[in-house]
């Protein structure tokens, strides 16, 4: 029985960290990814995501949360410019709570 179960149960728990979390636009988790963000991201795209080495990440309405998640985690290159990923450096949570920040930029007029 428990060997049928287990696997299962992992597939879950799995899921439940590639769907994001219901709190996605919740202040208090918008304001954890920006500081993460001021911390660990503005060093290659800008204050606020303004750009720089990397791309702009302000009115951005074309990233969804999944693939802010995906790109956050996995890294991402563009010709000679490359991310690496973060996904042994946060938890799921903490991505998600940095996806929830640069979403909630999506709003905002770019600054250059
Ligand atoms: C070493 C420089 C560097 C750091 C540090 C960095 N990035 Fe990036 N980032 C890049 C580059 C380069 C790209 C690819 C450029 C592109 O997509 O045009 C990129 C792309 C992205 C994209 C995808 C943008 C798109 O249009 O597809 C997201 C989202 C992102 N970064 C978020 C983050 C977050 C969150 C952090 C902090 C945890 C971070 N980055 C830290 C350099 C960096």
């Amino acid at each position: 029985m428990h060997n049928t179960l287990t696997p299962i149960l992992l597939l879950l728990s799995g899921l439940a960290w590639a769907t994001p979390p219901a709190d996605l636009d919740a202040p208090a988790t918008i304001a954890a990814g920006q500081k993460r963000f001021n911390q660990n991201c503005v060093y290659c795209h800008g204050n606020a995501g303004s750009g720089g080495k990397g791309a702009p990440l302000q009115g951005r309405g074309d990233l969804a949360p999944q693939y802010l998640f995906d790109t956050i985690s996995n890294g991402k290159t563009r010709g000679a410019l490359q991310m690496p990923p973060w996904k042994e450096a946060f938890s799921p949570r903490e991505i998600w709570e940095l996806s929830a920040y640069i979403h909630s930029l999506r709003e905002r007029a770019p600054e250059r």
